[in-house]
């Protein structure tokens, strides 16, 4: 398992905010996925003119960590998020959590992974930042272990 480097993970979530396609919230997020080899898979959020489409940035970096057969090998994750200036960049000191459907995506990682993933949520600015596990945001999990699957 890779030393989890939370500023690292952090800095990597705000670079892919900054890719966030949220003309509509105006509410940029990125997540870092850290994989056990020490490679970093990020996403942004996606949001979509018919609103209810959008997808969120931690479900985007695990899609494609799953596109790339890597959802075993998860172990750890990082989010950030914050209303955007004009330019587009997002702003705010105050750390951002994942929303209750990323935190379902994110178990299905974290089972598959065999792993109580750490989830670290950051600010757009500053250094903020608490780290959870996934069990404090999501306790008593419904998962691929319920389907017989592990
Ligand atoms: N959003 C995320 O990307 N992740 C979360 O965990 C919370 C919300 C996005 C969805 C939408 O594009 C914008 O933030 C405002 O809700």
């Amino acid at each position: 398992m890779p030393d989890i480097d939370a500023p690292a993970l952090i800095a990597a979530a705000r670079e892919a905010a900054t890719r966030a396609h949220a003309p509509y919230s105006r509410f940029a997020v990125g997540a870092a996925v850290l994989l056990t080899d020490g490679s970093v898979v990020t996403g942004a959020n996606f949001e979509n003119a018919s609103y209810g489409l959008s997808l969120c940035a931690e479900t985007v970096a695990l899609a494609t960590v799953s596109s790339a057969g890597r959802l075993r090998d998860v172990a750890a994750i990082a989010v950030i998020g914050g209303v955007m200036d004009a330019a587009g960049r997002p702003t705010g000191t105050v750390p951002v959590s994942p929303c209750g459907r990323c935190r379902q995506v994110i178990n299905e990682a974290a089972q598959l992974s065999g792993t109580n993933l750490p989830v670290i949520c950051g600010a757009a600015v500053g250094d903020a930042a608490t780290r959870y596990l996934l069990s404090e945001l999501l306790p008593s999990a419904f998962g691929p272990a319920d389907l017989g699957m592990l």
